[in-house]
Parts: C-alpha cells; structure tokens; sequence
C-alpha cells in the first residue's frame, strides 16, 4: 500500500461511467478537493454509454491511466441482463485486471431513520474469480446453461492475508469465513481450508465460519454478531447488499477494493436508471468511499475523519436526499452543499 508524500503528486483515475455514477462521482470529487486539494484528477470513461458510441466499454486508455494513478474512483455502469455482442462489464474487468483482489464493504449505523442501531460489519469479498466471472456457455442448443466457479488457492491466500492484515490494523476483533463447503467442497471447500490455514498465523483475531445461507439469516436476524466477513465473490456480492440495508440503504454503502499497489473506491450500488438524472440520486456512498481510499490506502487519516464526520453531521441534521426520506428531502446538489459547508 502506498503513503502519501509531499514529494510525489497524488493522482486519481476517476470514472463515472452511467446513470447516477455522473452525479454522485462529480459530488465526491467535490468534498476530496476540500480535504485533500493536492490531488490530481484524470477524468476517464468506460460504460455502456461509452459502448455504444465507440463499441468497447472499457478503453484501453482508461485501464493505461487507472495503473498509471493506482488509485481510481468509479461510478457505476449499467449492464444489461442479456448478451450484447461485445459488451463486457467494465467494472467486473477492470477489478479484475487491475488485481483489486480485496473488496471491503463496510456496513456501519449511520443517523438515518434507515439505519439499524450497532450495526459495524466489514464484509470482504475476494474480487477475482468464483462464478461471479461470468465464465459461461450453452450447451443442448441453448437449452442448458453453464457456469464455471473457479477458486484457487493463491487468490483465496491473499485476500485473507489482507483481510487478516487490515483486522489487525484498524483493530477488529473477530472473521466469520462464509462459504457453502458442505455443498460444494471441492471449491468452497478450498477456500474454506486455504482461509483457515491463513487465520491460524494470527491467533489473537477469533475466527469462526458459516454456511452462506446461514449467514444470511443472521444478518437479517442479528446483523449486530457480525465483525468481519471473510467470503468468496458472488456470496460477498449478495451479503453486502443485504448489510446495506441495515446501514440505511444502498445510497450509503460506500466500499473499496485493494489490491498489489492499487486500489478502488466505488459506491456498492448501481447506476439507478429510474432515478437518473434527476438530481436526486444520494452521493454519500460515493463521499464515503472516497474517505475509505484516504484511510486506508493513502494513510491520510485525517481527511477521512473530516469527511465521515461531515457527512454524520449532514445527516444528523436530517438533511437528506429522497431515497432516505421523501419529505423535505434534498437534491444531490444541496447534499453536497451542506458537507462541503461543513468542511470548511
Ligand atoms: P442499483 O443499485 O442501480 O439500484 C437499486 C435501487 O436503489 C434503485 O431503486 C435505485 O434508485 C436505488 N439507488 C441506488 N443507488 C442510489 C443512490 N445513490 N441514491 C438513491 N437511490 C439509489 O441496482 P439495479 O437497479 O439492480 O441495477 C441498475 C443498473 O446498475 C444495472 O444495469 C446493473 O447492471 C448496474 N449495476 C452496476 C454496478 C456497478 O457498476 N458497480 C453495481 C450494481 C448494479
Ligand atoms: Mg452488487
């Protein structure tokens, strides 16, 4: 991971890409430029928007300039939900050529109506490989479809090396390992015994496991258990979306995901095309992702403590945007607003 230092200049790979990702990124962008001026912007595109006028959604350029930076903030793309000759998800990709290998989703109580009382998790989810690839093909003339759920040992040892890693620094306590070994032992079995070799180096962190469909009730039932969750790629997908709900929304999950030297801070949600805009779409997950970046990866701790505690304030304020409460409820303009106003 990389420190901030006065002598080389900070760049940021920032890609907005569709629906609300144009609103709620240029909104983040605007309260990183209060706490951290420094940084340099390199604005770069990918999407499906981006595909259909130039039949890629991810330019070789963008992927050129996110390494050069090693750090990137990104919006959301929109995908649709059949086959597109050509078309890939760019964030599924750039995760994946980039190595971002570590996703962290924290799920915290925030002071939303929304929000659920005591709750603090981190979920992890291994960013690289699983079903969530998307390796696929028909077979019986499109009457049986096909996926490949790869796990491997080296990507299973490396996100819970850092996740071990990361527990220790911000001084967590507990990782529950989620997985459905007792079906699929072959894959999830590997995971789960590669996850459980790795934690017993680390004896002072308690580690205990479930199975993912009993994960998912006790987050529904008592999400207040969880500390971390350590969990393959699709699981994590699905379990942090649930987690959001407790945080108060998908409007305010942020997350990020590290890898060797690189990292990338993205909103959990999508790009929201009902709501797109419109002016209305919530950007403290984006705000809020953009502090996990500062955090965690620049070691800039206390500009991430500035903008947590301005959005906490904003909030608390009951000044909201429309997916937290209707009435009253504020554009993303005057959101933003309000935290750079606490900022300065
Ligand atoms: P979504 O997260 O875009 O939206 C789900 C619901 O939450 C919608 O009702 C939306 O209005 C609301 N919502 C999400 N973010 C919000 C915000 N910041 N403020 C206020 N309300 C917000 O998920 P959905 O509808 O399943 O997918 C829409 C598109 O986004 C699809 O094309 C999907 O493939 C794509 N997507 C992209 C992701 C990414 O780029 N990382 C992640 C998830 C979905
Ligand atoms: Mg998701």
């Amino acid at each position: 991971m990389s420190e901030s230092s006065a002598l080389s200049p900070i760049e940021l790979c920032v890609i907005e890409g569709d629906g609300i990702g144009r609103e709620v990124i240029p909104a983040a962008v605007e309260v990183l430029k209060h706490v951290a001026p420094d940084v340099i912007i390199r604005p770069m595109e990918a999407g499906w928007g981006y595909f259909q006028k130039h039949k890629t959604p991810l330019p070789d350029e963008t992927i050129q300039v996110a390494r050069e930076c090693k750090a990137i903030l990104f919006g959301a793309v929109s995908s649709p939900a059949y086959p597109v000759e050509g078309y890939f998800s760019p964030i599924v990709r750039l995760r994946r050529t980039l190595q971002a290998f570590a996703n962290l989703r924290p799920a915290q109580h925030l002071p939303v109506p929304t929000s659920r009382e005591g709750v603090d998790m981190l979920i992890v989810r291994e960013n690289t490989e699983d079903l969530y690839i998307g390796h696929e093909h028909t077979e019986d003339e499109g009457q049986t479809g096909i996926a490949e759920k790869v796990i491997t040992r080296d990507a299973t040892e490396r996100v819970t090396r850092l996740t071990y890693e990361l527990v220790r620094r911000i001084g967590r306590k507990k990782v529950t390992i989620v997985h459905k070994a007792n079906v699929l032992s072959q894959s999830d079995g590997l995971f789960r015994r590669v996850a459980l070799e790795i934690a017993a180096n680390y004896p002072e962190i308690i580690t205990d496991e479930l199975y993912v469909d009993t994960a998912a009730y006790w987050m529904v039932k008592d999400p207040n258990r969880f500390d971390v969750i350590l969990t393959p790629n699709l699981y994590g997908d699905i379990l942090s979306d649930m987690a959001a709900a407790w945080g108060g929304g998908m409007g305010l999950a942020p997350s990020l995901s590290l890898g060797e030297n690189i990292a990338l801070a993205e909103p959990v949600h999508g790009s929201a095309p009902d709501i797109a805009g419109k002016g209305i779409a919530n950007p403290t997950a984006s705000m809020l992702s953009v502090a996990m970046l500062l955090r965690l990866y620049w070691n800039r701790i206390e500009a991430a403590d500035k903008i947590e505690q301005a959005v906490r304030k904003t909030l608390s304020e009951g000044d909201y945007t429309v997916d937290i409460y209707t009435e009253g409820a504020i554009s993303t303009e005057d959101f933003t607003k309000r935290v750079c106003s606490h900022l300065s």
